[in-house]
């Protein structure tokens, strides 16, 4: 019997391993294939199409007997798997991740072979018409930045991979890199050829060491065919701050992970001073998919507004169907979380929904309504980000999810700017001294270290929220990137929504 079972670290985390030794022993072949993105029902067996999980290796003689309880049926059929628009994700649970005959059975190459047959301004063209936006989290258009590095001469170009996932609850780039390494070789192969650059980097964070070893194993599968293009993989050691680009490509170059003013554009004066394009994974990922013939059109076609094609939308927190789910945008954030997630894994109400890692708003159910585009969330102070959505039940308590936020920041600063580096900790003290409002707050003053040089008393709650405002605004306008920028996000909704919580 032919047994399939994901080799995903989420899927090896819950025993998948132990799971295919127990297959094994039971004389089955077992092929260890990438995950198909339902986390809730890992380890997931595949037997002839049909799917058992979550397994253990004492279902093993259940399953192959065919009457186990842990049945779901047709994976194909499932209603997670079969409501989704897979393109970045088409192979997930399907294909061996190192298998380059399994890539090139499912139309693996076919984009680069297309893309090296045209000229760099006309792929470049080609991404520009489907309408794919950084799936970083800005949304900056991608063929409009290859398009600044084509243009611009230089002696040397790079292509820089941001696999730095660093967001809460987000984990569709390690599903790639781990799951279909090809793709995303192939899509920096054809982002190379587009802008003329001859060497690329993918820099992963150093929490994902599988990732590492796939990639490092696929790069090395795949060099004669990508060549004359060189692809090498950096890990960073542990810094949030990293995934900014800038300070990724100072971390690249074997200096402290600290950002860099923009503009000069890392397009214009990126790795080493030269001409750079840093994209991030699913961004690169996307592009076999447009290059192949139609597929820019077909990407165009989906989605809403200007946000086109599809997001892998990942589902986490505490929900009970959590896991990778790729749609159009457009879709609703109460159908992700009540209709595909179905709501919390608790069974209690769903209190707030974070999108958009830990600088995210939080959102009530109120804004479930919200369609999934860029412009949408920005409208509302929220962002999309890349695609984490985490769900929160009703015991949550905003106002330490909101001081969270700024002891995240003041964590994780890389201490270049003021509003970032002092604000985050000025803004720990302050969510500190209003939530503990009228009780004991010289207690709760005094049991914080830093906060004996802040004053203590004599602020009424009202001036101390003017004052969180105040900060926030400075944060928001002052700082020089996102990680101080994007803190005030989580904290003013939170205190919006829930300010009974404060
Ligand atoms: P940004 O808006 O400054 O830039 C977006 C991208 O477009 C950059 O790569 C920039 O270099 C490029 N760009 C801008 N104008 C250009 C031009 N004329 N030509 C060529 N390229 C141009 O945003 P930034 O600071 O890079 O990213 C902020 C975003 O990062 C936030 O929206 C946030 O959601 C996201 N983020 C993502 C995380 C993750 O783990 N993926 C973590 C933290 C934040
Ligand atoms: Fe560094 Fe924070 Fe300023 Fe960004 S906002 S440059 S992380 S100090």
């Amino acid at each position: 019997t032919l047994v399939r079972i994901s080799d995903d670290s989420l899927a090896l985390a819950c025993g998948a391993d132990e799971l295919a030794d127990a297959f094994a022993a039971a004389g089955c072949t077992v092929e260890r294939v990438s995950s198909w993105g339902m986390h809730w029902l890992e380890p997931l067996v595949e037997i002839g199409g049909q799917g058992f999980g979550p397994a253990v290796p004492a279902d093993v003689s259940a399953i192959l007997a065919g009457t186990s309880d842990k049945a779901i049926g047709a994976i194909a059929e499932h209603p997670f798997i079969a409501g989704q628009q897979r393109l970045t994700f088409a192979r997930a649970g399907k294909t061996r991740p190192l298998s380059l005959a399994d890539y090139a059975a499912t139309g693996g190459w076919q984009g680069l072979d297309r893309a090296r047959a045209m000229s760099g301004e006309d792929v470049v063209a080609e991404v520009i018409v489907s309408g794919l936006r950084g799936r970083g989290g800005a949304g900056f258009p991608a063929g409009i930045k290859w398009r600044t590095v084509m243009e611009a001469k230089g002696p040397r170009k790079y292509v820089v991979c941001n696999a730095d996932e660093g967001d809460s609850g987000t984990f569709a780039d390690r599903m790639v890199m781990e799951g279909d390494p090809f793709l995303l070789i192939e899509g920096m192969a054809i982002a190379a050829h587009a802008v003329g650059a001859q060497r690329g980097y993918i820099y992963v964070r150093s929490e994902y060491p599988h990732a590492v070893a796939k990639l490092e194993a696929a790069i090395a599968l795949a060099a004669d065919r990508i060549a004359p293009f060189v692809l090498e993989v950096r890990m960073g050691a542990g810094a949030y701050v990293c995934g900014e680009e800038t300070s990724l490509l100072e971390s690249l170059e074997g200096k402290r992970g600290e950002v860099r003013a923009k503009p000069p554009l890392p397009a214009l004066e990126g790795l080493f001073g030269c001409l750079t394009v840093v994209n991030n994974v699913l961004t690169l990922a996307a592009i076999p998919h447009i290059m192949v013939p139609g597929g820019a059109s077909l990407y165009e076609s989906l989605g809403i507004d200007r946000s086109k094609g599809t997001m892998p939308v990942q589902l986490a927190g505490n929900i009970r169907r959590g896991g990778l789910y790729e749609t159009a945008f457009g879709i609703t954030l109460g159908d992700l979380v009540e209709r595909i997630g179905g709501g919390t894994a608790s069974g209690r109400p769903v209190k707030a929904v974070q999108v958009g890692g830990p600088l995210g708003a939080y959102l009530p159910p109120s804004q479930f309504g919200l369609p999934f585009d860029y412009e949408a969330f920005a409208k509302v102070d929220a962002l999309i980000g890349h695609g984490g959505v985490v769900v929160f039940d009703d015991t949550a308590d905003m106002a330490r999810m909101a001081r969270f936020a700024f002891e995240f920041c003041a964590a994780e600063s890389c201490g270049k700017c003021t509003p970032c580096r002092i604000g985050s900790t000025r803004g720990v003290e302050l969510v500190t001294r209003i939530s503990a409002g009228g009780k004991a707050m010289a207690d709760a003053v005094e049991a914080l270290p830093q906060m004996h040089n802040a004053p203590k008393f004599g602020r009424s709650r009202e001036d101390d929220i003017t004052l969180l405002e105040d900060l926030c605004e400075t944060m928001k306008f002052g700082s020089l990137c996102a990680l101080g920028g994007f803190t005030p996000y989580p904290v003013l909704s939170a205190l919006k929504h829930w300010p009974e919580d404060f």
